[in-house]
């Protein structure tokens, strides 16, 4: 039994916050994060732009975007955020809902900018054991919520968004392997230190530091060497080689990890596919949303070699190989 993609769709909030009107609020410029990170635009989320806001309309993107399925209804539906609506309950059965997806299994995974591909390698794992028989994965985060913005180091690098693909079990096969990893010893490289049981079990009880922090530099040499041996693995757990990849899509949180990746596989630059410019570092919805963009403009095509790998906060990191389905997918970002 094999695992096909037959959907694919991002959102965006409607606010577009240039580098030049960061540094207009911001002591930084468009100068310094433009060639620091590469990006160049992001969306930042209104009040009612909520995480599952963001996954309802991505999810719809989705499943707009289907030209070929039999009848099964989405059975499973698996949100990956670190920033949920509410900290209970999870926000995947409230976007099961808001989809009409019924009353369906729904839960959320965390694991912070890798996890669409933990919930991907889950899902993959759901419907290869025949528990599920059509499912819908998004990646989304308002990391806006959880920065200071007075924070020049962490700001501007961030974007909100989702993204949702939805896979059916299928004679064809287009997961060729899944590989993640974690570790938990590098908790504090990528954090929000406070607002959990930790401080709420302190004699204090003081949420004093409830800010998303980053230790960029460790976190940008750590981010390559696991992507780097992500991307390894899951080539030898597919069976394929380097050679063999037509594109990598690799967590967009800067531009020169995503060169050096490429540089470590000889893959020219144009293989290394990208979306950072437009929409920063979406954390759970990068993946997707790159796939979307480069899907909806042609970059990617039927039967195309594809490897996605990320890195984020746990630490965790993980790959996947894909094989670009031969049915034509109308994804967009809406
Ligand atoms: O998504 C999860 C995974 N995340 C990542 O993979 C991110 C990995 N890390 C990075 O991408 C980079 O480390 C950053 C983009 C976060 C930072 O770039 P960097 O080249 O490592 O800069 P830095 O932190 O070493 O800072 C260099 C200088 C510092 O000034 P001094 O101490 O040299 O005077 C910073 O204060 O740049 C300064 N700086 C800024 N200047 C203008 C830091 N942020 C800014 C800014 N504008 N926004």
């Amino acid at each position: 039994m094999g695992v096909k993609i037959i959907g694919l769709g991002a959102s965006v909030p409607l606010k577009l916050v240039t580098n030049e009107e960061l540094s207009r609020v911001l002591d930084t410029s468009d100068e310094w994060i433009t060639t620091r990170t590469g990006i160049k635009r992001r969306h930042h989320s209104s009040s009612s732009e909520t995480t599952s806001y963001l996954s309802y309309k991505a999810g719809v993107a989705a499943l707009r975007s289907v030209t070929h399925s039999d009848d099964s209804d989405v059975d499973t539906l698996i949100v990956a955020t670190s920033t949920p609506d509410r900290r209970c309950p999870a926000t995947a059965p409230k976007v099961a809902a808001m989809l009409r997806l019924g009353k369906i299994r729904a839960l959320d995974i965390n694991a912070v900018c890798t996890g669409f591909i933990y919930a991907l390698e889950l899902a993959d794992a759901l419907i290869r054991s025949g528990k599920s028989k059509k499912l819908m994965l998004i990646g989304a985060d308002v990391f806006t919520t959880i920065l200071n913005k007075q924070d020049r180091t962490t700001y501007p690098l961030f974007g909100d968004a989702a993204g949702a693909m939805i896979l059916t079990n299928s004679d064809d096969d287009n997961i060729l392997s899944t590989y993640t990893g974690s570790d938990g010893e590098y908790e504090n490289l990528i954090t929000i230190p406070d607002g959990g049981t930790e401080s709420a079990l302190r004699p204090d009880g003081v949420n004093a530091d409830v800010f998303f922090r980053m230790e960029g530099k460790e976190v940008f040499l750590k981010a390559i060497a696991h992507m780097k041996e992500s991307v390894s693995e899951a080539l030898n757990l597919s069976g394929l080689s380097k050679e063999n990849v037509d594109y990598i899509v690799p967590h967009q949180a800067n531009k020169r990890i995503i060169d050096t990746i490429s540089q470590l596989f000889e893959l020219n630059k144009d293989q290394a596919l990208m979306s950072l410019e437009e929409y920063g570092n979406t954390s759970a919805a990068s993946i997707p949303i790159t796939l979307v963009r480069h899907v909806k403009v042609g970059t990617i095509k039927p039967g195309n070699k594809i490897v996605v790998t990320a890195f984020g906060g746990g630490i965790t990191w993980g790959a996947a190989v894909l094989r670009w389905p031969d049915e034509k997918i109308n994804a967009n970002v809406i």
